[in-house]
């Protein structure tokens, strides 16, 4: 999906105020201090993620569909994260059960059609006391921007950005559902996060930041595994 416009992309993920002043605070929020930690990048894109993590002491590996991406992500690394072109619709073969001390998944949930399938392959590669960070867009969101009813459960497809002909298919659907999904394939929410944007946003993109402070885009968990029956 995002393989033909993934260099416009990964330029506009590094300073946007959705992926700079909003998501990726928020999501680097709820993961907490992950010095020393194993970590799963999962979609993990142009490796913005991964780079950070590497930066506050993590160990980490990660994969994407793209393979631009991937390159990116390992460029971006400078090798010092394992990194590999994987479609996370299949099992993370490579990756031995409970040896993951977090897995963070941001802003990709939405594109999968067997989200459980793959929560639960998360969730097999978490330690017992491991976490899944996540984000995803917020339903009102959704709602709003494409009307009908709040309870609708479908997949569209529509361009990213209103301004840039970039086509995606991704899933909407009302918060319970989001949340049986979680419960399904194993997991309790231990936070859910409707982030603000952070104070710097209102000077660099005042009209963004006005927006967001009345309206959420996005939503993030941190998902711990239920225990086992
Ligand atoms: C909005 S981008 C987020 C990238 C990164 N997590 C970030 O926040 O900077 C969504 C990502 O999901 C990836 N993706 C979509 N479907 C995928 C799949 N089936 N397997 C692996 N990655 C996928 C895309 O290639 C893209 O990198």
């Amino acid at each position: 999906m995002y393989e033909r416009f993934a260099h416009e992309y990964a330029i506009h993920a590094e300073d946007s105020p959705y992926n700079a002043f909003y998501d990726r605070p928020a999501v680097l929020g709820l993961a907490g201090d992950v010095s020393g930690l194993a970590v799963f990048d999962a979609a993990c894109g142009p490796g913005l993620y991964a780079a950070e993590l590497l930066n506050r002491g993590a160990r980490v590996t990660g994969c994407d569909v793209s393979p631009t991406f991937v390159e990116l992500a390992l460029a971006r690394t400078e090798g010092r994260a394992d990194l590999r072109v994987h479609d996370l619709s299949e099992p993370l073969t490579w990756i031995p059960g409970g040896s993951c001390d977090l897995a963070v998944l941001a802003l990709a949930l939405h594109y999968f059609d067997d989200r459980v399938a793959l929560l639960s392959e998360l969730r097999r590669i978490l330690t017992p006391r491991g976490a899944l960070v996540l984000s995803t867009e917020h339903p009102t969101m959704g709602w709003v921007r494409l009307g009908g009813s709040y309870f609708r459960e479908e997949a569209v497809e529509e361009s990213l950005s209103p301004e840039r002909d970039w086509p995606i298919r991704a899933w909407r659907r009302p918060l319970t559902s989001i949340c049986a999904e979680f419960r399904e394939a194993g997991f309790l929410i231990d936070e859910l996060l409707e982030p603000r944007p952070v104070p710097e946003m209102a000077e660099r993109y005042p009209e963004d930041h006005a927006h967001l402070e009345v309206l959420p885009a996005f939503i993030a968990f941190r998902l711990i595994p239920a225990p086992r029956p």
